[in-house]
């Protein structure tokens, strides 16, 4: 509601007001058009299968906080400039996804690309998945400041290094 600015009863849609919480340079949405008030909500069956492509380069089958990082690298230049809180928004998205799907060792070894597949596509947990640790404040930031920190390696081109 804070982040919304909307202090009366919330419906899901009201969650796709440009801007606020939603932002441009979705990794399956698209832009906002035309300043529209909400952005569009429908799942991007190109952007999902290109997202799905970008996974596995490092642990097969499986996206990892770097295949993130080179994704997040890749929309942003592909949408245009996005401003830091809202970028920071879209990578904490992306690492709450892989951290909560992917279990407690995701940080390392990332999640299964068809588990990430289902949540993008359908917005529902994979069938067989269940809870193994807490997805905290404090671990999501350090996840997210890995890709935070890889993004901004990317776009100088450098490698990563064997462990974080
Ligand atoms: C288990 C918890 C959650 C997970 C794993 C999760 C995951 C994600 C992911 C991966 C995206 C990116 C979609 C994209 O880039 O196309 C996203 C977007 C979004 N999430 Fe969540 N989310 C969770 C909880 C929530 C909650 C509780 C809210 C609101 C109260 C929320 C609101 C949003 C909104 C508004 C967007 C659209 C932002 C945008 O992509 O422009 N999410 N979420
Ligand atoms: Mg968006």
């Amino acid at each position: 509601m804070l982040l919304l600015g909307q202090y009366r009863s919330l419906s899901l849609s009201d969650l796709a007001r440009h801007n606020m919480i939603e932002h441009n340079a979705s990794l399956v949405h698209k832009d906002d058009r035309n300043g529209a008030e909400y952005a569009p909500c429908k799942v991007n069956r190109k952007l999902l299968e290109a997202l799905c492509a970008e996974g596995g380069k490092v642990v097969p089958d499986r996206m990892t906080l770097e295949d993130a990082a080179h994704i997040r690298v890749q929309r942003e230049v592909e949408c245009g400039v996005l401003d830091g809180v809202h970028a920071e928004i879209a990578r904490g998205e992306i690492v709450i996804a892989i951290g909560v799907l992917g279990g407690k060792d995701a940080a390392k070894n990332g999640v299964t690309i068809s588990a990430l597949h289902d949540w993008m596509q359908h917005e529902r947990l994979p069938v067989d998945w269940k809870p193994d640790h807490t997805q905290g404040l404090y671990q999501t930031y350090k996840m997210a400041k890995y890709v935070r920190d890889r993004m901004t390696e990317i776009k100088a081109q450098k490698p990563p290094v064997e462990s974080h």
